[in-house]
């Protein structure tokens, strides 16, 4: 291999670049680039056979074009229901997946209320289910399926409003009580989320744990990247890579630069 190694990370947009951050942070010498399905978003909405067929196009046209030695699916949309077929069609690449939280919060919380804040899709999967059915059989588990929260948090990126009424609306029902206990742990289980966080904590009732899983997915590519390629790439200075649109869209002038801020020029 000439060169670090690549690195693609992708979403249905702008949501993935919380993991992505997190990965760049451990490997910033890796060469990265970022695939937003703009022309597909929302994915909370899709039925499942029209979704997995459309992650399995997208991801091939970027392993043809780009070759990447890893590919990051980073979207829990997508995960929680096609890494079995990418990993199947191309098992000489590894693909890391972002899935639910759902155990560190189900550890971490001692009231034992627990809420997992996802799209309409993630929170009706067997994946999340078998989940809770594994890690949170001892808790209460609330799923909260917003349909707004993903486009409210790619207005944020594009151009930096929070809309403060709509996201209280959308996290309300994360937050149960049953006579004294209440919720004290939510599953941030959308990547798009981690982007509203100073929303969420100024916005939220009371104050909870916000449990973000990209830290957790940025190490386990760190330990595969290191398993495969050794820790060259640990040291490193941006640029990173570069960020694609499947729309084909250019990226007006102030998302140029939040791109640019994460390391990522656009072409
Ligand atoms: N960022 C995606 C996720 O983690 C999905 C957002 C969407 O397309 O609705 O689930």
């Amino acid at each position: 291999m000439s060169g670090p190694p690549k690195i693609l990370v992708f979403d249905s947009g702008l949501g993935g670049l919380t993991v992505f951050s997190e990965i760049a942070k451990l490997r910033p010498g890796a060469d990265y680039v970022y695939c937003a399905d703009d022309a597909g978003f929302p994915y909370g909405a899709w039925k499942e056979p029209e979704l997995v067929d459309r992650v399995v196009d997208v991801i091939g046209a970027r392993i043809e074009a780009d070759r990447p030695d890893m590919v990051v699916i980073a979207c829990n949309t997508a995960s929680t229901l096609v890494l079995p077929d990418l990993r199947t069609r191309w098992p000489e690449i590894p693909f890391v997946g972002t899935v639910p939280a759902i155990k560190p919060a189900a550890e971490g919380s001692r009231s034992r209320m627990i809420s997992v804040l996802a799209t309409p899709g993630t929170v009706k999967r067997d994946y999340t289910q078998n989940l809770i059915a594994q890690f949170a059989a001892h808790c209460r588990v609330n799923l909260v399926g917003s349909t707004r929260l993903a486009r409210l948090a790619e207005d944020y990126m594009q151009h930096g409003v929070a809309r403060d009424e709509e996201i209280s609306e959308e996290i309300a029902p994360c937050f149960e009580t049953r006579g004294e206990a209440r919720t004290d742990a939510i599953v941030l289980a959308c990547t798009h989320y981690p982007l509203l966080i100073d929303s969420f904590r100024r916005l939220a009732p009371w104050s909870a744990t916000w449990v973000d899983p990209a830290p957790a997915i940025a190490r386990r590519a760190d330990q595969l990247l290191f398993e495969r390629f050794g820790a060259e790439t640990r040291i490193g200075a941006p640029p990173h890579g570069r960020a694609v649109f499947t729309s084909g869209r250019a990226p007006e002038e102030s998302l140029r630069e939040t791109l640019y801020r994460y390391g990522l020029l656009t072409t």
